[in-house]
Formats: C-alpha cells, sequence, structure tokens
C-alpha cells in the first residue's frame, strides 16, 4: 500500500465513524432517489453528509457534527445561513402567501435592484434556475441573429441543458488539440449534433478564440463565458481577455453573453463591473435571492424585446410556475439588498487573505498545490501550474483535491470536494484561521504531505 493509499484509508475511516447517521440516510435514500441524491454535484465518495442545520457560518451534520461551511450552497449563500434579515423577510412574506399566478411589487423591487448594480441588463426575466436563465439567453440569441451556434469555453458550466453540457468536464484524451478544442458532450442523451452546434474554445486564448470565430462567424449566434469559471476551478479571466472577446464580438456582429451566476459576488455590479465589460446579454443566479431558487436573465432592450407579449404573442414565450415567485423576491431584496459596499470590501479582503495564507502553507511544506480565485471565491488545486485555463485544472491532482477536502471535512470545514470555496459575510478572521489551521493539520497529518512528496 503507497503512503497516499493508506492516507485514504486513514481519512475515510475517519469519515465513516463520525458520519454514521449520514450513511444510514444515504443508504435508505438509494432506495427512494436514484443514486441516493437529487443533485450529482452534491455527491461524493463515500457519501455525502447529511445537514441537519444550518447557522451563520456553521452547518450541523446529522451526527452533530459542526462545520464551518466554505460552500455556502455553491456560493449562492452570500451571508451564510439562517440570516436574520432573510429570515425576518422571509417570514414576513410567507404569511402573506409564497407566490401567486400574477406580479407582485416584490419582483419590481428586486428588478429595479439588478438593473441599478448592472445597467447593461436594460430589460430582464426571472427564472427558477440558473439553467433556465441560460436556455433564454441562447435562445434570445438565436432568434434574434436567426443563427444556430453558440461558442462557449472548454470547462465553462452554464447548467445542464443540451447546449450547454458539452465539454464542461472533458477527459482530456478526448478533448483535442488544446487551440480547437472538440465538442464533448458531458451527458449522455445529448444527440451529436445538438453538440457540434456548440463550439468549443480555449478560455484566456484569444488568439485562438478569434482563429476560431472567425471560422464559424456566420454561423456564430453567441459567445457566452463565465468572468470566473466557477466550477471549471475558480479561473479568472484575465482582462484583456474579456475586453479583447467583447471588442472581437461587437466587431463580427455576434452577441456577448456573460454568465455571472457565480461571478457575480465579485463585485457589486459583478465581474462586468469589475472588469468594464459591457456584455449584451447576463444571467445572475445564486446570491440574487438570498438563498432562494431564482435567477434572471437580462439585457439589451432590443433583444430582450423578443419577450414582450404586448403586441399579441411573444417571439419567445417565457412561462415558469415559480418565476419571480414572491418569497424568492423577498428574499432576495434582503439578501442582495444586503450586500453593501463594505460587505463586498470584506469578503473580498477575507478570500485574498485566504488564498495568501494557503499559499504560503503549501510552500512552507513544499506541495505542489495553490489557491486561486478572485475576492471572496476560491478554490484549492494540486498542480504546481499555472492555472489559466480548464487544462491545466484537468492536469492537477483532483483524486487528492477530494482526498483533502474529506480530511478537511474530518476537521470541522466544509469544502466543495473539487476543492471549491467562497466566504459568506458572517465569516471573520477567526473562520479563516480555522480554515487555515484545518488545511495544515489535513496536509501534515492525514495527508503526510510534508516536504514536497
Ligand atoms: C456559471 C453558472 N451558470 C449556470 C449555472 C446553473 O445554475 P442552476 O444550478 O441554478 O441551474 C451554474 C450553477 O452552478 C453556474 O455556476
Amino acid at each position: 500500500m503507497t503512503r497516499l493509499e493508506a492516507a485514504r484509508e486513514r481519512i475515510l475511516a475517519t469519515y465513516r465513524d463520525r458520519t454514521k447517521r449520514s450513511r444510514e440516510l444515504f443508504e435508505q435514500a438509494g432506495q427512494v432517489l436514484e443514486g441516493g441524491t437529487t443533485r450529482t454535484s452534491v455527491f461524493f465518495a463515500p457519501y455525502p453528509c447529511y445537514v441537519s442545520e444550518g447557522r451563520g457560518a456553521r452547518v450541523t451534520d446529522a451526527d452533530g457534527n459542526v462545520r464551518v461551511d466554505f460552500v455556502n450552497n455553491f456560493t449562492s449563500l452570500m451571508h451564510g445561513h439562517a440570516w436574520p434579515p432573510i429570515v425576518a423577510a422571509v417570514e414576513r412574506q410567507i404569511r402573506r402567501g409564497s407566490a401567486f399566478a400574477a406580479p407582485s411589487e416584490l419582483e419590481l423591487e428586486l428588478g429595479r435592484l439588478i438593473q441599478e448594480r448592472l445597467p447593461s441588463m436594460e430589460r430582464l426575466r426571472f427564472t427558477s434556475s440558473g439553467s433556465e436563465a441560460v436556455l433564454f439567453a441562447l435562445r434570445v440569441a438565436r432568434a434574434f441573429t436567426g443563427r444556430r451556434k453558440i461558442a462557449k469555453f472548454e470547462g465553462g458550466f452554464h447548467g445542464s441543458h443540451e447546449l450547454a453540457q458539452v465539454s464542461v468536464n472533458p477527459p482530456l484524451d478526448q478533448a483535442g488539440p488544446a487551440e480547437t478544442p472538440a465538442s464533448v458532450p458531458d451527458s449522455a442523451g445529448i444527440p451529436a449534433d445538438w453538440a457540434e452546434d456548440v463550439l468549443i474554445m480555449p478560455f484566456n486564448d484569444l488568439a485562438a478564440v478569434e482563429r476560431l470565430v472567425e471560422r464559424h462567424v456566420g454561423e456564430l449566434a453567441a459567445v457566452i463565458v463565465e468572468p470566473v469559471m466557477g466550477s471549471g476551478g475558480v479561473v479568472a479571466a484575465r482582462p484583456e481577455f474579456l475586453t479583447g472577446l467583447r471588442e472581437l464580438t461587437a466587431r463580427r456582429g455576434i452577441l456577448l453573453i456573460l454568465d455571472e451566476i457565480i461571478s457575480l459576488r465579485v463585485a457589486l455590479g459583478g465581474a462586468q463591473a469589475r472588469y468594464g465589460v459591457r456584455p449584451d446579454l447576463t444571467t445572475v443566479g445564486k446570491i440574487i435571492a438570498g438563498g432562494f431558487p431564482m435567477a434572471a436573465f437580462g439585457g439589451r432592450e432590443d433583444l430582450m424585446a423578443l419577450m414582450d407579449p404586448r403586441g399579441g404573442k411573444a417571439a419567445i414565450p417565457q412561462s415558469g410556475t415559480f418565476n419571480g415567485a414572491a418569497v424568492c423576491c423577498a428574499a432576495g431584496i434582503a439578501g442582495y439588498g444586503g450586500i453593501t459596499p463594505e460587505v463586498q470590501a470584506r469578503i473580498d479582503a477575507l478570500g485574498e487573505d485566504l488564498r495568501a495564507r494557503a499559499n504560503v502553507l503549501f510552500r512552507r511544506l513544499g506541495v505542489p498545490a495553490q489557491a486561486i480565485g478572485v475576492g471572496s471565491l476560491f478554490n484549492l488545486h494540486f498542480t504546481a501550474e499555472p492555472i489559466e485555463s480548464y487544462r491545466a485544472v484537468a492536469r492537477g491532482d483532483r483524486a487528492r483535491g477530494a482526498l483533502l477536502a474529506l480530511a478537511l471535512m474530518n476537521r470541522g470545514v466544509f469544502l466543495a470536494s473539487r476543492g471549491m470555496g467562497c466566504i459568506s459575510s458572517v465569516m471573520t478572521g477567526a473562520e479563516i484561521d480555522a480554515f487555515l489551521n484545518a488545511l495544515e493539520g489535513a496536509l501534515v497529518e492525514d495527508l503526510e504531505l510534508r516536504g514536497g512528496t
């Protein structure tokens, strides 16, 4: 048995020992929910922890273990759990009804707040999920341009539908040349010719993107990009890459869609404010709804006019039972509205501190790993290679990263198994210290990684 295998056995044994109730529940769930879960992204081996309560920066699992939560429902909780202003707003609203087959003033108020912070969203619409928001943004782009193809970046995640589930996490041996990546469906059930409608481009490589766009210029409706590739490893676009993309797409009459479902948290006005790029369409989600399920898409008025039902039939009808649900909007007004410039500056600084200290620790221990990210978003990667693209992430030791996340769980830190985390507004330096202590313990004692081995 290698040292790594021995470490894995120990870490798994501790995890199993401390999470017996979660294991029982997961076994029962296997008889009800396919694979024991209802969300692939929260599954990790050997089984995920059941959370019974979240309060502030911490979650308590079904066995009573308390952990500092750096996942925050995959970055959607800006204020941790059960933040009093959100609880109060939701309680107030739920007594008056949670959702109606009619608009409420709350959707207007939240819409205005989003529009004020992201002026490129001249008109917007709410959806129940980020996947839907992207689906509609792409449909608007296809309808407006009359073109079929869209371009996305290798490693970019835009939700669960057919046009998005292409080359999200392609095996490197199937991914094709770095400068002309193959379109690899990430899911069964996506016909090959649908995947061919999705041109895959390399992130942060403007010269390669220019060549690809020129080759497909008459066919492309839109380029969709996450300014910070979130689920792909929290890889930030270089500023000149995004401004170059804006210039290229505008010059070639192709729409630019910024998917800010994760990157909205990097500035009050999202990454588009931070980078100074005005897209044609934007999708936002996660933090806009205070922990409730809602997202939005919007952009140029002439594009969004396709959704206007006033002249008879909308060119693009958009329904959705819970679109703009009052209770989600109430939570959003409290939660998204509760992000002040001071809050933003504080979480950004804590994120900066966490990354800097984690990187000092990796260097001191001689561990070939790094913490990358922007503002309050971070990701740990087991690679010494500079990370600017999906392929650099994929060349890292992702199995070791997942093992580290499990070791951190044993030490009271909840981090996504792909190493992704974020800071919430209820965290202070104490939570960052807890993270760093757990990280050092996990690396040195659990993974025995001192000295670059
Ligand atoms: C950038 C991005 N786009 C789209 C989505 C899909 O959102 P949802 O999970 O709400 O469908 C996600 C979800 O993580 C995301 O990170």
